[in-house]
């Protein structure tokens, strides 16, 4: 296994199937006398929707345009393999698309992401679905145009899975950004910490990062487009290696000093690896968002030895005072798993007792999923599921209580709001985030109202990517409600 960099010489070959593709296409949309379209499934993490963001892009390119229709003229499943759910999702899905292959032959079904570096869900798919066109690993992304071409001429069902972990630079591939005011901008590829529960080591091999100075080239382009918000993404932001010794400070640094950026973002952290220096810079640079995801995963260090979390607890509380110190208006998110095997009783409480001392903001709950092929699929000692789902539970009455009190705390303050858009209930509702990362749905006092020139109220979408100020009325579970009071001119 090597990674290979991607050259634009290599490009050039990606770029002719490309073209072969759009010419394909063209013909068989004037065969059929409609534009094609094509729908993209998402599963899975951020870095699975940045890699449906070129997916889309590069299907752009060749002519198809989007559509959320399930009988579309391309189906693509970007898969996710991070717990069995996500899986069973995927073949429930696929099922789905089989009525409408059969009544349109020329559809071509794809799935591609990290379930397909599992053998068995690529087994799987070709003994029970050989409608599905083509199969390919989330590190040849770059090569769809080609795998999709080379699909199209041999008319067999195409799995193609490499061995290898390629980082192609990202302005080499079109990138179809799904929201307005929002980018993510992966930094690095992969992950070597292979915590033994998880599959993403193996579905997205080595770490490998992108070059520093095509990262400020990307961030300076996003900025003049007039993206608000940035996100940088990796499995372990704080393992980036740029070329010339650059380090992940110098990635956020360099982001933070683009004015233009009201939020930077950044997503994952490790403990093992997040430097106090990151912290500092979150205090100090106003349009660093002040939240900090940091994946405690379990209380107790014996625990966490056998996940291969190479920390212990204290070393855990130690950064959350830090932050707590350094960020006392931030906010602190974490990802938590129950029922790893082997896990007691005590074990357990020790984790109730570290959530209560840490008063997480917010926390992302899993039940162990037992993921063949990782280290503690071999552990004896797994948990039967009734112990788990009773842990589970107790944890979630804990930590909902944690995340109810974060948001009455805010009752009765200002502060800035990016909106994302209309909230799901009521359009003339606005949805967005502050800048610790709460989510606030709040109303528009009819002075704020942006009208049309017919006078009439704009739809609430045109809000999107504006900040403004909110005051905070009623906490919620999840969220704060409030009502707009001025809209930031920046
Ligand atoms: N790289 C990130 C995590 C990405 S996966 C980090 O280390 O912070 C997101 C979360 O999914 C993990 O933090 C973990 O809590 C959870 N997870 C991963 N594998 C899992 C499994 N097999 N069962 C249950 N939860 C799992
Ligand atoms: Fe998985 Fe651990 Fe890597 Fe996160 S750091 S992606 S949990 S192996
Ligand atoms: Fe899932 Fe792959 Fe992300 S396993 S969580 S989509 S890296």
């Amino acid at each position: 296994m090597a990674i290979i960099k991607v050259t634009s010489e290599d490009m050039r070959a990606v770029d002719a199937a490309s073209s072969e593709m759009r010419d394909y296409f063209k013909a068989l949309s004037l065969k059929k006398n409609r534009p094609l379209t094509y729908n993209v499934h998402t599963y899975g993490c951020q870095l699975n929707e940045s890699d449906s963001e070129k997916l889309c892009g590069m299907l752009d390119s060749m002519g198809l345009t989007p559509t959320s229709e399930l009988s579309a003229d391309v189906i693509l499943f970007n898969t996710c393999s991070i717990r069995e759910n996500a899986e069973d999702r995927l073949f429930g899905n696929l099922g789905e698309a089989k009525g409408p292959k059969k009544d349109n032959r020329d559809i071509l079904i794809i799935v591609c992401g990290c379930m397909m570096k599992v053998p068995e869900n690529v087994d799987r798919i070709r003994k029970s679905f050989p409608y599905v066109d083509l199969v390919f690993d989330p590190q040849q992304l770059h090569s769809f145009p080609l795998l999709l071409r080379n699909t199209v001429r041999s008319k067999k069902q195409l799995v193609n899975i490499s061995d290898d972990d390629y980082i192609a630079e990202d302005s080499l591939v079109p990138i179809s950004r799904g929201r307005k005011f929002r980018a993510l901008v992966p930094i690095m590829y992969g992950c070597n910490n292979f915590c033994t529960y998880c599959i993403v080591p193996y579905a997205r091999g080595r770490e490998r990062s992108r070059d520093f100075g095509q990262i400020v080239d990307e961030l300076q382009g996003l900025a003049d487009q007039g993206y608000k918000e940035v996100m940088l993404l990796g499995q372990n932001v704080n393992s980036y290696a740029g070329e010339d010794g650059k380090k992940f400070p110098d990635v956020l640094r360099a982001a933070a000093e683009i004015k233009a950026f009201s939020r930077v973002r950044f997503m994952s952290s490790h403990p093992k690896d997040l430097s106090d220096e990151v912290i500092e810079m979150m205090a100090s640079y106003s349009n660093i968002e002040n939240h900090l995801h940091l994946a405690m995963q379990s209380g107790s260090d014996k625990v966490l030895d056998r996940m291969n979390r190479p920390y212990k607890i204290a070393d855990f509380m130690r950064i959350v005072d830090v932050f707590r110190n350094k960020v006392p208006e931030g906010s602190l998110s974490t990802d938590i798993i129950v029922g790893f095997p082997g896990e007691t009783e005590e074990d357990f409480q020790q984790t109730l007792d570290a959530v209560k001392r840490a008063r997480f903001d917010s926390a992302f709950t899993f039940q162990y999923s037992m993921r063949p092929g990782t280290v503690a699929a071999d552990f004896k000692d797994q948990i039967a599921h009734d112990v788990v789902t009773d842990r589970f539970a107790r944890l979630l009455e804990l930590q909902n209580d944690l995340a109810y009190k974060s948001n009455l705390a805010k009752v009765g303050k200002t502060e800035e709001v990016l909106i994302e858009g209309e909230s799901s209930t009521a359009s003339d509702i606005l949805t967005g985030r502050t800048r610790s990362n709460h989510l606030v749905n709040f109303k528009i006092p009819d002075e704020l109202k942006l009208k049309n020139a017919d006078g009439s109220f704009s739809c609430a979408d045109n809000y999107e990517g504006m900040l403004c100020k909110v005051r905070f009325t009623h906490a919620r579970p999840y969220s704060v409600d409030g009502i707009m009071e001025s809209i930031v001119n920046d």
